[in-house]
């Protein structure tokens, strides 16, 4: 085995990273790790910059699906925790939070089959919020009246789901006819992921909040949240437009916050360590850990399907399911059987692939966190 490059700051400007010397030596792989002193350190920089900023912290815990993570986030004074799903919500909620836990299902909820009965149950021991984003939306959420609460989402330029601000009296009208209350408006800035796109979807944030709470309060809806948030723009944020704050991946961090510039490789907590099992030609290796492992996602923006932490010039140009190929060149780079450490482009959809997180304190395995709302899609 090759000993370590010595590595000069790489095209993100980070400084020497060596990730490699921490893995635990005779790890299977691949495996699917967590730092955890930079976990700690991403969670607690979030909320001391929450609390700084007066913003309440609800963090989306689609990106970790692990109890032990969400405890620490309320631990360190996150307001509540959101969701994408009812599953997520019953798997975390069933895990032992502290009661009553604060859920938010951050989705346009569309009540079908058992999801009415899901909601009253989890409503039996949780405070219960979910979003809306069409009246007819909201009528089939009336069963749960007195029980459960309403965002109205807004759009604030993705282009996914929400309403316009001028639209949501609308849905808020539908919320009181259906004797449900209503909690506030919530938008997410999702168009932050392009570069140097973080604080104009900011301030779309801002505005569309702000607009939407206005219209809302002029139609006698007083007193409403105001909820916003994505890693990229987080920071960001407009405290005196935004009542709290709904990040998810900055717990863990991934080559798409390291390519946007949101975060630097020694702020990635998440990584797949993997086996150099091929080096079939100059410049080119291959790892195995492919989609199955690391996850899809590649954004046309990104330069690659991920990095290594220890070699901050190379790129995963290709991946199969078992596969990535890493490209480096001027670099021999790790040998043929050496360990390395993937940073994945998306932590949320390479969390979602592995039942386990290995926690490493140190070089050794700390602990295993199961991820326990793991495909939890409805
Ligand atoms: C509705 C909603 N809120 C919050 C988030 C968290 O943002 P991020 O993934 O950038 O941390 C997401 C992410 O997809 C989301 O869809």
């Amino acid at each position: 085995v090759s000993p370590r490059p010595t590595l000069a700051p790489g095209p993100c400007g980070q400084g020497t990273v060596l990730i490699g010397s921490r893995l635990p030596a005779g790890i299977a792989t691949p495996a699917t790790v967590v730092f955890a002193d930079r976990l700690e350190r991403n969670l607690a920089a979030m909320a001391d910059f929450a609390g700084e900023a007066g913003l309440a912290l609800r963090p989306h815990t689609k990106t970790h699906k692990c109890v032990q993570i969400a405890r620490r986030q309320l631990a360190l004074g996150a307001r509540g925790l959101c969701f994408a799903t009812v599953g997520e919500a019953e798997a975390l909620t069933g895990g032992g939070l502290p009661e009553p836990a604060d859920v938010f299902i951050a989705y346009p909820v569309w009540a079908e089959g058992d999801v009415i009965d899901r909601l009253a149950k989890l409503a039996g021991h949780a405070q219960v919020t979910v979003g809306a984003d069409s009246p007819e939306a909201v009528g089939r959420l009336a069963p749960l009246a007195g029980q459960v609460r309403v965002m109205v989402e807004l759009d604030c330029g993705l282009r996914r789901t929400g309403v316009a601000p001028e639209n949501a009296v609308d849905v808020a009208q539908a919320v009181r006819q259906a004797g449900l209350d209503l909690a506030g408006v919530f938008t997410f800035p999702g168009h932050s992921y392009a570069p140097g796109a973080g604080p104009g979807a900011a301030g779309d944030e801002a505005r569309t909040l702000t607009k939407g709470a206005e219209i809302l309060a002029s139609a006698g809806f007083d007193g409403l949240e105001r909820s916003g948030g994505s890693t990229p723009s987080a920071k960001l944020a407009h405290p005196d437009a935004l009542t709290e704050l709904r990040p998810g991946v900055y717990v863990f961090n991934d080559a798409m916050q390291v390519e946007l510039g949101v975060a630097t490789l020694d702020e990635v907590a998440l990584m797949v360590a993997a086996t150099v099992v091929s080096r079939p030609a100059p410049g080119r290796l291959v790892l195995n850990a492919g989609s199955k492992v690391l996850g899809p996602d590649r954004p046309p923006w990104t330069t690659g399907q991920g990095r290594l932490a220890d070699w901050p010039q190379a790129r995963i140009t290709g991946l199969w399911e078992h596969h990535a190929v890493v490209t480096l060149e001027d670099d021999p780079g790790p040998a043929l059987g050496e360990v390395v450490a993937v940073v994945p482009n998306h932590a949320c959809t390479a969390v979602n692939l592995v039942p386990e997180l290995l926690v490493l304190d140190g070089d050794q395995i700390a602990d295993h966190w199961p991820v326990a709302a793991r495909a939890a899609n409805r």
